[in-house]
């Protein structure tokens, strides 16, 4: 049992973050979240938020991050510009906010004597590489800013703990969704915008000829897999996959979107992007030997729990049902 230890969830007001903090609260961790509110949203904390500490403060801000770190077992860090075309356009703040701010959290908790931070990776880290499915022991090839800081930021936790002894696991997260994923923006991630798409009557957008295949897991999937990293001894100094483990086309995407609600979609094919991955899945046995934890929630089933989420008013309990 979590008893009545603290965590400090960076990002917290985010999609993920959010849905952790539920999870958190749910086990009787006393939470505190710093976030800036960038792309986090006051509302994603509704059901929580007479229960959880709010400080609005930016993770570059080092005297913020070292009062914010204060008297807390756990650090969950999930603050980041996760935008690959912001890291292109805004390489500077990008890298200081997903790199430079991760080397301030870990030197603040390092200070204040944090018994483990879990940080959020991500498998952008890949790049284009072939061989499938991912392993973590493949070589790193980041196509973008956003891929090398998250990078950057595995590689300062396994410094961190080989050079201090600060217990650290980073989770590379893979193509996560679920309730309150924002479906708005040109980069927004491809299953909030069919469903809103097909939700409204619209065509579904899709990139190319849609063979493309990724490795959706659901939000509760991961929230489970950070409360397993967060109490695992095996865990510590390691990089471990957090995905379903499964290969889907966006093309089959499409269809379950349309089979699910009950309208059919009608797809319609843009260029492909440049830089886009052709195949992508996650290897997941090491997280399975490392954190006892397997994904649980297959794609229609995630996709349902969404579903059926949206237009609810305030926050949902997927990360509660699911952790
Ligand atoms: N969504 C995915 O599929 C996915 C995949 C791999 C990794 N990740 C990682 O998971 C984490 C959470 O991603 P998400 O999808 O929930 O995105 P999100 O944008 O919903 O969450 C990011 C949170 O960080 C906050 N934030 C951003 N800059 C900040 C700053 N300077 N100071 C304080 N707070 C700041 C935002 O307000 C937001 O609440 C990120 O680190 C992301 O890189 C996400």
């Amino acid at each position: 049992m979590s008893g009545s230890r603290r965590a400090l969830v960076t990002g917290g007001a985010g999609f993920i973050g959010s849905h952790l903090v539920e999870g958190l609260v749910a086990d009787g961790w006393r939470v505190r979240v710093l976030d800036d509110f960038s792309s986090g949203r006051e509302e994603n904390l509704a059901d929580v938020r007479d229960r959880v500490d709010v400080v609005q403060a930016d993770v570059c801000d080092l005297e913020a991050v070292a009062a914010a770190v204060a008297g807390v077992d756990a650090v969950f860090h999930l603050a980041a510009i996760p935008s690959v075309p912001q890291s292109i356009d805004q390489p500077l703040r990008a890298d200081a906010v997903n790199v430079h701010a991760t080397l301030g959290l870990l030197e603040a908790s390092r200070r204040a004597g944090v018994a483990r931070v879990v940080f959020a990776a991500s498998c952008a880290v890949y790049g284009d590489a072939p061989q499938l499915p991912k392993r973590e022991d493949l070589p790193p090839a980041p196509l973008s800013p956003y891929a090398l800081h998250k990078l950057a930021g595995e590689h300062y936790c396994l410094l961190y703990t080989r050079l201090h002894a600060l217990p650290t696991v980073a989770l590379r997260y893979f193509n996560v969704y679920g309730p309150r994923q924002n479906p708005d923006g040109d980069y927004a991630a491809v299953i909030p915008r069919f469903l809103r798409d097909a939700q409204e009557g619209k065509p579904v957008r899709i990139f190319g000829d849609g063979a493309q295949t990724r490795d959706f897991v659901y939000v509760g999937d991961v929230v489970r897999a950070n409360l397993s990293a967060v109490e695992s001894e095996r865990a510590v100094g390691r990089v471990l996959n957090v995905a379903s483990g499964r290969e889907t086309s966006v093309r089959d995407l499409a269809t379950l979107v349309g089979e699910l609600l009950g309208s059919g979609v009608a797809p319609v094919h843009e260029a492909q992007r440049p830089g886009d991955v052709l195949r992508s899945f996650a290897d997941v046995a090491a997280a399975a030997d490392r954190l006892g934890w397997t994904p649980q929630i297959d794609l229609r089933e995630g996709l349902e729990r969404t579903v059926a989420s949206a237009g609810s008013s305030g926050a949902d309990r997927e990360g509660r049902i699911a952790g």
